[in-house]
């Protein structure tokens, strides 16, 4: 039987998310560490997981009209990102898709109503706010099949919530064992300086949402969201954060939480935080 059986708050920023920040141990600033530390964590953890499958959602993954699922059997490319080509620029990956699941996430969104694209298309690009966090932590073997999931601009947060009901619905009729991954920040008012610390309001806004996921009261932080976002200005709106609690509530399970670190990038709030289904 399928299941959701982990949930990912993660980061992909490039700070974090670079051959030097990853690899070898060359980070810009100290306080990238925890995050750096936190992510190769989680990483480990999904190593054990036994997944059949990673749908995540990046932040980066933009649409405008329609929510697109990648289907793609097969994820291959190369990636220079085209906000930071002097950071992320030739990286190559070659990680499996899972058409099926993906078809069938269509299947459910589109029954809802909801306007809904299924790409499955070698060239369709895929952003670094999806492959840097697989390819440098999440499954550094590229074994495990993955299906993004756009955020989508016209959609708004119950949409997006909708959309993470429809995942966990999906993977457990598909009898997949999923991960769902929101790749993206918490707080997100930049500003230039890599290293630059959220406002000590913005950061205690972040800690309340990451103790409210911690301590499993999914309904609340739900309720909670559209104030969070207003005050906290989450990247994309919090879409992936909606998406994520959708995922979470529709499978109507408690998780076990590791909050594995909180750190820095340019103003924005990053937490690693996983959830694995008691
Ligand atoms: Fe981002």
């Amino acid at each position: 039987m399928g299941e959701l059986s982990r949930v990912c708050l993660s980061v992909h920023t490039p700070r974090y998310c670079t051959y030097e920040a990853a690899f070898a141990g060359k980070l810009a600033h100290p306080d990238f560490r925890a995050v750096r530390d936190g992510l190769i964590e989680q990483g480990r953890e999904l190593a054990t997981a036994q997944l059949d499958v990673i749908v995540i959602n990046s932040c980066h993954l933009v649409t405008t009209f329609p929510t697109v699922v990648d289907g793609t059997p097969r994820h291959r490319g190369v990636l220079t990102a085209q906000e930071v080509p002097e950071l992320i620029h030739g990286v190559e990956y070659d990680f499996p898709g899972d058409y099926d699941l993906a078809a069938a996430m269509i299947d459910r969104g589109a029954a809802a109503g909801l306007q809904c694209v299924l790409a499955n298309d070698i060239h369709y690009p895929l952003d670094y706010g999806t492959v840097m966090p697989i390819v440098c932590y999440l499954d550094r073997t590229q074994r495990v099949p993955v299906v993004p999931i756009s955020v989508c601009l016209v959609a708004d947060l119950e949409e997006s919530f909708a959309w993470g009901q429809h995942i966990a619905r999906s993977v457990a009729a598909a009898g997949r064992r999923a991960a769902f991954v929101a790749s993206g920040s918490v707080s997100h008012k930049l500003v230039r300086g890599p290293e630059t610390w959220p406002a000590p309001v913005e950061q205690e806004l972040d800690r309340r949402f990451a103790q409210m996921l911690a301590d499993g009261e999914y309904a609340k932080l739900w309720a909670w969201l559209p104030e969070y976002v207003e005050a906290a200005e989450p990247e994309m709106g919090g879409r992936h954060l909606a998406m994520m609690l959708g995922a979470i509530l529709e499978t109507g399970r408690s998780f076990a939480a590791t909050v594995y670190a909180y750190g820095p990038s340019s103003g924005s709030g990053n937490y690693v935080i996983s959830l694995a289904a008691r």
